[in-house]
This record gives structure tokens, C-alpha cells and sequence, in this order.
């Protein structure tokens, strides 16, 4: 017999109806975030036919080539989500500024932040992208939100979550109580749940996922760790394999689902990293956690983090909680500024 078929619509309502002070609007927010997701995805799905490749000319707040299905994402998140009611204010990747909802239209008591169009050098090769979002209640006074509102640590966040446009398009999100992930079925236009309960395996799969052209730039702790997972270090001659798509919303989808670690650390050019905080890291985090993850900065949790800054970016170490604590341990003796080749069988431990 086939299972009950669970659209994303039934999973939200049933897990509203657990709080019977909940008003909806949260769950509004939530279907909103998942049509805005099916039409990305459509567009998505036609990118080689029609004619939106290319680059548009413009840059973003930084400084890199906006392609137009970026501006496009962005503008079908907005446009699905100014007008509901529920969000006072909503920042994006691709504009400088917190978006304030027009005057014309009522506001709420959440914010939400997204990340359009994730990976997006990869829409020109047919290859994986996504759309992450987070969401937050406000904390200001002020009626339309203000930085305040934007600027919560991960640990506030009520609800996160991503869409990957890969060989099927799927939405995973949580609200704090578990990942639970729907795949779309595209000649019905639904989210049905297919992926209940998500729990990253620790230990996983043996896999490491980092753009390893950037190794020069790297500190010793960061070298010597991904030589460890290569098994160039006599302390554990059992290499691990390599994978790296370039867009984090599909190395993290592999990462969650088959374990190990995906990475994007500080090098000499990047030092905070190249990731943002508060669009890609602090989401992924929330998931990553609420499936027996971890997410760090190579010394903290991502969750703890303070935000200062609406693009501010950080160091992540995202994965099976294992190889993250194995993580942290190798670069703690950066601090220490420890010797290549010390210790490393302690260091590793776990894993
Ligand atoms: P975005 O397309 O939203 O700017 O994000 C790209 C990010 C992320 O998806 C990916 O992990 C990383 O950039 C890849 O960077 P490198 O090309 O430096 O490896
Ligand atoms: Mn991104
Ligand atoms: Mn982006």
C-alpha cells in the first residue's frame, strides 16, 4: 500500500495546530516562501530555452556580476512576501539595504532574509543552484522593522530553510522542531514531503567539500586538516573523497544527507571567509543542528554569532558533528601556533 501523501501545506498546518496560539501567519509566511520556490524553479528549469542567461551588466552590493535570474529570484521573493501582512522588513543578498514592506501594505511581526539565488555562476553550466532563507521575529518598535530586526544572532531564528533546483527541486526547512524535506512533484506544482526527520549521519560518509585552490591562502590548521582527510598524514592513511559543486545549497543538501563536511574557511584574501552570516551560513546552521549537526566558525557555533552587519561574512565548518569537532580542533592550533605535524592523530580522534 502507498503512503498518505503529505503536501507541504498539510505538514505546516499540522505542526501549527500543536500551538493553538498560533495565528497563522507564520505558516503564511511558509507557503509564500515555498510558491515563490516553484516559480524560481520554474524559471530555473528553462534557463538554456528562454532568453534570461547572460550577464544583466550590473554588479551587486559586492561587486560581483548579477545574472538575471539572481534579480529575478530576488524580486519574485519580494513581491510574494510585501504584500501578506506577517514580515515587517526583509534583506536580501542582492541589495545593499534592509527592504522595508511598501506603504501601501500592512506589516507583522517577522523578518525574513534570503539568499535568492544561491551558486549562481553555475546556472550557465546546467549545474545545482538554490534560494536559503531565514526567518526572525522583530524585536524594534519600529512599525516597518530596522536593523535590529535583521541583525539576530541564529540562535533567534524561528524558522529556516533552502529550495535546491537539482535533479528534482526540493524544499527543506525546520522550525525548531527537526529538517524535514519535500520534494516537488512538477506536474501537480506541490511539495510533497519525501524527506521526514532529517538526521545528518555522525559519522558519515568519509566526505570533505572545500574549493582546495584556495590551499596556498590557507592557515597551517586548515592545510593540515584537509592534508589529514587526503591521507597525507601518516596518523590516517585512508583518504576521504572529495566533492565541491561551487553553489553551498547543494553541497550542503549532500552534506545533510550523507554526512561529512562541507567547508568555505578564511584564507589570506578572504579573511572573514566568503560566505554571509546572516543569508547562508546562520540558516544552514539552524538546520544543520536541528538534524544532530554542527555548524562553527572554526572556534564558535555559527548560532552564537552577533551579527554586525547585514552582508557580514564568516568562516563555516558545516556537517557531521564529528568531523566539525575534528574541525575545531585542528584549528585551535592555529591559535596555538602549534607545529605542522604535531598531534595530529589527538587532534583527529573521532573520525
Ligand atoms: P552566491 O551565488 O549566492 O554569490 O553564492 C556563491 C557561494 C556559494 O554558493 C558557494 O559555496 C561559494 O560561493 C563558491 O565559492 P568559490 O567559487 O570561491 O568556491
Ligand atoms: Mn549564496
Ligand atoms: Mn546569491
Amino acid at each position: 500500500m502507498s503512503r498518505s501523501v503529505i503536501t507541504i501545506e498539510r505538514h505546516i498546518i499540522e505542526a501549527e495546530r500543536q500551538f493553538p496560539e498560533a495565528t497563522g501567519a507564520f505558516s503564511n509566511i511558509l507557503y509564500d516562501i515555498a510558491l515563490a520556490g516553484k516559480m524560481i524553479s520554474r524559471e530555473v528549469r528553462r534557463a538554456g530555452l528562454v532568453d534570461i542567461l547572460g550577464y544583466t551588466g550590473g554588479t551587486n552590493v559586492h561587486g560581483e556580476t548579477v545574472k538575471k535570474l539572481d534579480e529575478y529570484a530576488h524580486e519574485v521573493i519580494f513581491k510574494a512576501l510585501d504584500h501578506c501582512g506577517h514580515l515587517c522588513a526583509m534583506a536580501s543578498e542582492e541589495a545593499e539595504d534592509i527592504l522595508h514592506i511598501p506603504e501601501q501594505f500592512p506589516t507583522g511581526n517577522y523578518v525574513l532574509l534570503y539568499d535568492p539565488l544561491d551558486g549562481s555562476s553555475n546556472i550557465d553550466v546546467n549545474v545545482s543552484v538554490g534560494t536559503i532563507f531565514s526567518v526572525h521575529r522583530k524585536i524594534s518598535a519600529a512599525e516597518r522593522g530596522g536593523m535590529e530586526d535583521v541583525l539576530q544572532p541564529g540562535t533567534r531564528q524561528v524558522a529556516a530553510g533552502y529550495v535546491v533546483y537539482g535533479s528534482s527541486t526540493m524544499l527543506v526547512y525546520t522550525t525548531g522542531n527537526g529538517v524535514h524535506g519535500f520534494t516537488l512533484e512538477p506536474s501537480i506544482g506541490e511539495f510533497l514531503l519525501s524527506h521526514p526527520n532529517i538526521e545528518i549521519p555522525s559519522p558519515g560518509q568519509r566526505i570533505y567539500s572545500v574549493n582546495e585552490g584556495n590551499y596556498s591562502r590557507w592557515s597551517k590548521g586548515q592545510q593540515r586538516m584537509v592534508d589529514y582527510m587526503k591521507g597525507m598524514d601518516t596518523e590516517n592513511p585512508e583518504p576521504f573523497s572529495a566533492r565541491y559543486v561551487g553553489s553551498m545549497v547543494a553541497d550542503f543538501h549532500r552534506t545533510l544527507l550523507y554526512g561529512g563536511m562541507f567547508m568555505y574557511p578564511a584564507d589570506a584574501r578572504n579573511p572573514e571567509g566568503k560566505l554571509r552570516l546572516l543569508y547562508e551560513a546562520a540558516p544552514m546552521a539552524m538546520i544543520a543542528e536541528q538534524a544532530g549537526g554542527m555548524a562553527s566558525d572554526g572556534e564558535r557555533p555559527i548560532m552564537s554569532i552577533q551579527p554586525r552587519d547585514l552582508h557580514e561574512r564568516t568562516p563555516l565548518y558545516i556537517g557531521s558533528r564529528d568531523c566539525v569537532e575534528m574541525a575545531e580542533r585542528f584549528l585551535a592550533e592555529d591559535q596555538k601556533g602549534a607545529k605542522p605535524g604535531s598531534g595530529s592523530a589527538a587532534i583527529a580522534a573521532v573520525v
